[in-house]
This record gives C-alpha cells, structure tokens and sequence, in this order.
C-alpha cells in the first residue's frame, strides 16, 4: 500500500485530494527519459486532467509543455510559468474571446476543429497583424477499446475534421493567409492499453501523410494527443504507466518526414496515480440485504464512478480487521451517487478514513458544488 501520512490525516477536515508529490516527480521523470530516447517528441501534459496550481508549477519545472481545451486553461498554465510557446489549444467550440486572448499570449498552436473555426482565427490573427500557427484536428476513424464516453476519434464523435473530408480542408485553407498550417492533430480516446491502437493511429496517419505529400505537402508536426491508460487496479504495484511501450509504438509505427517534431498530450498517464481522495466514514448502516458505508465524499468531488461506472482501489486506512462486504456511497440525493458496490473491506466503522485511489486525473478537475457542497480541498505530500 502507499504511505499515507495517516496521523496527519486524523486532523484535516475531510473530504479533501491528497497528492502523492514524489510520485508525481518520479511519474513525469518517467515520462521525458522515455520521450528523450528518441528524436523530436514534446509531451504537453493535458490540464483537462488537472489544474491544480501547485500541480502545474510542478509539471513545469519538470519541462512539459500544456495541452489546452478552453481560455481558462490556457490561463492557468500561464499563470503556472508554462512558457507560451509550449502551448497547445483544441475544442471544437473556442469563442471569439477565448482565440483572441491566446493570440494575445501568443501560444504555439491551436489545433483547429473545423473551417469556421480557422476562419475565425485568420480574422482575429489578421486584426493583430500576426500569422498564426495552426494544426488541423483530423477524426482519424480509429475506434479505441475504452469506455464509449472518453472514445473520440469516431466518425460519429464530434471531435476535428473527417479525414475524408482533409483534402478540401486544406484548399479552403490555404486560402487564408493570417494562419500557417504547420500540423496535424489527432486524438482517439482516453484510458487506452492496447498499444495496438496507437499502432492503428500510427497507420491512418501513414496513410494520410502520404496522400499529402502527393500534393506536395509536408507538415513539420504531427500532434497524436494522448489517451495511455493507467492501471486502476493494482495502483501501488502499477504506479507508473508503461511510458516506454508507449513512445516505441509511435517510434516504431509511425512514418516520421525528416525532421518532423511528435507532440503528445498526455493528462491521465502523468497525474491519475499521485492522486486519493481522502473521506471519512460518516455511518455503517445496515440495510436488508447489504451493508452501506456511508462516507463525507460524493459525486461531487470524483465523478468518475458515478459517470462511466469507473473502477477506483478504496483502501481503509485505518483499520486492518478482517474484510467484509460494503456499498461505500457518498450523501448526495442521487442513486448514482456510489462509489463502489460490494467492495470487500476490512470491517469498516465511523470515523474511519479511506483513500480513493487513482483518483489525480479527472477528479477535483471535474468537481462540482451539487447539493450546495464546497468544493473539495487538496494537500500535496511535500507541504503537510
Ligand atoms: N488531448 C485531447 C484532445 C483530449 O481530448 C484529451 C482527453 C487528452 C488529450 C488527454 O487524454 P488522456 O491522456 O488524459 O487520456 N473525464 C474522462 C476522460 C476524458 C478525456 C477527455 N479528453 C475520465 O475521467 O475518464
């Protein structure tokens, strides 16, 4: 199990996100060794998973750059001293404001998700008399083994720009002329382990360069998102993703042009593992047929299981009875609002604290004040 500071944990209000920061700086130390092996790869952590500030200072000094999907994540990377050239920014609905304050901060790429969108951005780019960077997001059709929710490279998905539809996307844009095209993007989903996915990626993006080049087009980066999956499992025996089988399948599958930089947006894979909710047990109740944990966390504060039935380690901290059997749900008024169902715990009382684990990536990002909650609190390991 992880060593928790338990004793100091008996003295914070709960519920709260603990960060394990030494994890993390083992995670990311992890993560540019195995990019460094080869030539050209940049790693944009995705602050989607988390923009925790202190967090983000941290992944800064570490030398990642930022993936961006909205004004107020562009901002928070900035205010985290993530230089502006390192910054990427996709979503298929940037607004007016939101493409003319990164302009204004003049971040590296936007990864654009339709023509009107890069018309817009060669509008606000021609106002300021500036010629933007722009990779174009291309729906690659490659389905991924995940949980439909977090699957994006669908043709049904709304995501990008059916890559069927690529080559008269880039006529239109070739039309205008306050954007660059310097790239492509793609994304297929989130939580993947099969390698063999990124393999497939790694094909279609093959067959597309070699359709551009036919029209004498070569592009200096290739974006190919992120989505490596953790193991929420066995986090303490797993706690650091497979980041080396991940960059040998794109060195190995993919068709790099001379010179040609690879970007990467990796979110779940850097902070998921550092990261346990910490809640306290509020009351055992016994009901007909099982036995409810009630605890001071909800839905709220990790959405996960309640949204794509995601699976999440709970330890008890502070009990090593003998197991037994319990619904650990939180006290929100919504039957959804569970976070594991016939979990084997040792025997579980009030007052106890658990940790729900894995919980660093998607958790106090997507919390939210339902029921006139606060929001949860967060301690990183080095400041407690
Ligand atoms: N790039 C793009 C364009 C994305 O849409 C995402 C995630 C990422 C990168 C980062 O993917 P990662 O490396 O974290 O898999 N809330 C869901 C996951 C949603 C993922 C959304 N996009 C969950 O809790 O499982």
């Amino acid at each position: 199990m992880s060593v928790f500071p338990i004793e100091k944990f008996k003295s914070i209000e709960t519920p709260f996100y603990y960060y394990d920061t030494e994890l993390l700086e083992n995670t990311l130390r992890r993560a540019q060794e195995e990019a460094a092996k080869y030539e050209g790869l940049h790693i944009h952590y995705a602050i989607k998973a988390n923009f925790n500030h202190r967090l983000l200072q941290i992944i800064n000094a570490a030398g990642m750059g930022a993936d961006c999907v909205s004004g107020g994540e562009v901002k928070a990377a900035l205010a985290a001293g993530i230089p502006a050239g390192k910054i990427v920014f996709a979503g298929v609905g940037k607004t007016e404001k939101e493409i003319a304050a990164s302009l204004d901060a003049g971040i590296f790429c936007f990864n654009a998700e339709s023509l009107p969108e890069a018309e817009l951005i060669n509008e606000l780019a021609a106002a300021r008399g500036m010629v933007a960077n722009i990779a174009i997001r291309v729906n690659p059709g490659v389905g991924a083994h995940t949980h439909a929710n977090i699957t994006t490279g669908l043709a049904e998905n709304k995501f990008g720009i059916n890559y069927e539809l690529l080559d008269e996307t880039i006529d239109a844009i070739e039309r205008l002329k306050n954007i660059s095209l310097i790239g492509l993007h793609f994304h297929i989903g989130s939580q993947i382990l099969e390698m063999q996915d990124f393999a497939t990626l790694c094909e279609r993006i093959n067959e597309i360069q070699d359709k551009l080049e036919q029209r004498g087009m070569v592009l200096p980066h290739l974006n190919v998102g992120g989505g490596l999956g953790i193991d929420y499992n066995t986090p303490d025996t797993n706690c650091i993703p497979d980041f080396a089988a991940y960059f040998a399948t794109y060195a190995e599958n993919l068709k790099r042009r001379p010179g040609q930089q690879i970007h990467f947006e990796l979110g779940r894979s850097i902070v998921a593992q550092c990261g346990s909710l910490i809640t306290r047990v509020t009351y055992i109740k016994q009901g007909t047929c099982k036995k409810f944990a009630i605890v001071d966390a909800g839905m709220n504060d990790l959405v996960r299981p309640a949204l794509y039935q995601a699976y999440h380690e709970i330890d008890n901290l502070t009990s090593q009875a003998e197991c037994e059997t319990y619904d650990i749900v939180g006290p929100i008024c919504e039957s959804s609002d569970v976070f594991a169902k016939e979990r084997k715990l040792p025997a579980t009382k009030r007052g106890d604290i658990l940790a729900i684990r894995s919980a660093g990536a998607y958790g106090e990002a997507m919390a939210f004040g339902y029921n006139c909650r606060e929001l949860p609190k967060a301690y990183l390991s080095n400041e407690l």
